[in-house]
């Protein structure tokens, strides 16, 4: 059996223009959403995220903000940096690119975000908010891999699905969302007994767990839909670093129903869902409803 392979891209593609429209429909009523990404550093890797953020916020027809801030700026002088974007009503979406350098305290700084403008949705009124089914922003990489399960199956109703990984960014909100589309959930992490075991029972699997190859094709269930959240660089002798996922592909291709391929399947999806997010802030600062085709995931 051959698996399908889910086209991360295409999916992607297709959400930022559902955004791209949604932003023509806001601006004709007067207001064009805006997007402000705060980068501490030259890191480079940073660098080229915050890049890529802000030319996909132009081309979605958003107004884009950048702040780069040096490597010694204070703590203090970037809070008030976020004050400053907290009280503009031109900025719907602040992003605080991380890592921060270590003198600055992440969760410092993830909390001063305005909860309403928290396009990460990292803030723990957000978190909150997911855990209680309360409209909220939401993580984008958790967002963008619900999108991808339900691009193959709309409907999550009593399936059985283990998430990989108890991070505040991707394994726990994933868990919230598969939970609020009745899914019964596992989560499941590197202390975790018989992962193998657990894992063969999941009809939705996402693997978040920072190991290359870590999930092998034997841990699936046939038929399953896996999503592969990893992205490692892996030195290859003779060759520069290449990226594999937290599942070996090759093997997964076999067994599983549905896979998404290592690049090309969540990495996308987070731009694009980083995109869906502002409009969504944009919409429900103004008391407006978010549309139809940015909540309707299938
Ligand atoms: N650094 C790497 N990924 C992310 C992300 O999704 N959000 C923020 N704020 N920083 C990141």
């Amino acid at each position: 059996m051959s698996a399908r392979v889910i086209d991360g891209k295409a999916v992607a593609d297709a959400l930022r223009t559902e955004v791209a429209e949604a932003v023509r429909d806001l601006s004709a009523h007067g207001f064009t959403p805006g997007l402000a990404v705060v980068l501490v550093g030259d890191h480079p890797a940073s660098r080229v995220y915050v890049r890529n953020k802000s030319a996909r916020t132009v081309e979605a027809g958003m107004r884009s903000f950048d702040h780069r801030l040096p490597p010694e700026v204070t703590e203090t002088e970037l809070l008030d940096v976020i004050r400053m974007l907290n009280a503009d009503d031109a900025v719907d979406g602040i992003l605080v690119q991380l890592p921060l350098p270590s003198h600055i305290d992440a969760s410092t700084v993830l909390l001063a975000i305005d909860p309403a403008k928290d396009v990460d949705g990292f803030h723990p009124v957000n978190a909150g908010r997911l855990a209680t089914g309360t409209p909220g922003l939401v993580p984008c990489t958790p967002l963008g891999c619900l999108m991808l399960v339900k691009s193959v199956t709309p409907s999550l109703d009593g399936l059985d699905a283990v998430v990989l990984g108890r991070s505040n960014i991707v394994g726990k909100p994933m868990a919230q969302l598969l939970l609020a589309e009745s899914c019964t959930v596992t989560v499941a992490h590197s202390r975790t007994r018989d992962l193998a075991d657990l894992c063969r029972r999941a009809d939705i699997l996402v693997a978040a767990i920072g190991r290359p190859e870590f999930v092998r094709g034997d841990w699936i269930k046939p038929g399953a839909t896996v999503i592969d959240v990893g992205i490692n660089r892996v030195a290859e002798p003779g060759d520069g670093p290449s990226l594999l996922g937290d599942v070996a592909f090759a093997e997964a291709v076999e067994v599983a129903g549905a896979v998404t391929p290592v690049p090309g399947g969540v990495g996308p999806m987070t731009i694009a869902c980083l995109l869906r997010n502002t409009v969504a802030a944009a919409c429900l600062r103004r008391g407006l409803a978010i549309p139809n085709a940015l909540t309707a995931f299938g």
